[in-house]
């Protein structure tokens, strides 16, 4: 079943605690949270301690996705939250593969991500056999809302096509501007895992599961 990881940027803040209750018991999700750093990206969100007491408040898998300008200070710090994936992104070290596995040894999954104007053939070979997830940004990481940029999709299928000729196990998410039909655009393109934030909270909450369920129909 492909993942579907709804991106808590989007939801009621003030009542975090019933928008996991929500979500709770659909399956097949991963919980999507965008640590922001105010530098990497012009916005900032949440850090740890949030992230604590979410990882307390609900079994949903967490997938962090961190847009911020010293991944390795973030390895450390989010060790003891149960995250389920840790992505930072290419753009924000030059030693991507060291990271990498440093938090290998933090975290069961990890990924590196890349933004609108970064080619996939930036991404080694090397670096795509030590990740297990790469995350495609389709519009430009900061905010919720924006709309998918279709020529960033492309990539999903030129991650697929090396994934399957070398024999490679990474998963590949996409995030930014999903909705039905840009859901089936991507998995067209061969993609895992779908980050979905707006197209998902702006219903109201008994709608979350069917919402969810649409986008893996192609
Ligand atoms: C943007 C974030 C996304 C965002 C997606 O920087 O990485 O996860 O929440 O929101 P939508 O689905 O509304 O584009
Ligand atoms: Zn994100």
């Amino acid at each position: 079943m492909k993942i579907i990881a709804p991106s808590l940027l989007a939801c009621d803040f003030l009542n975090i605690e019933s928008e996991l209750k929500s979500l709770e018991g659909i399956e097949g999700l991963w919980l999507h949270l965008d640590i922001m750093d105010g530098h990497f990206v012009p916005n900032l969100t949440f850090g740890h301690p949030i992230v604590e007491l979410i990882a307390k408040r609900t079994k949903i898998p967490l997938d962090a996705h961190f847009m911020v300008t010293n991944p390795e200070f973030y390895i450390d710090t989010f060790k003891d939250y149960k995250l389920t994936n840790f992505t930072f992104h290419l753009e924000a070290s030059d030693n991507c593969l060291a990271l990498v596995q440093k938090a290998k040894s933090f975290y069961p999954s990890v990924g590196i991500s890349i933004k609108p104007n970064t080619p996939a053939s930036a991404l080694s070979l090397d670096l795509l056999k030590a990740v297990d997830l790469v995350l495609v940004m389709t519009v430009e990481p900061g905010f919720g809302g924006q709309k998918f940029m279709p020529d960033c999709a492309e990539k999903i299928g030129y991650l697929n096509d090396i994934r399957q000729r070398n024999n490679l196990k990474f998963q590949i998410q996409v995030d930014g501007g999903i909705n039905n039909e840009t859901a089936k655009t991507c998995l067209n393109y061969g993609v895992d895992n779908m980050v979905a934030g707006s197209h998902i909270f702006k219903q109201p909450s008994d709608l979350y599961q069917e919402t969810i369920n649409k986008l893996r129909e192609v």
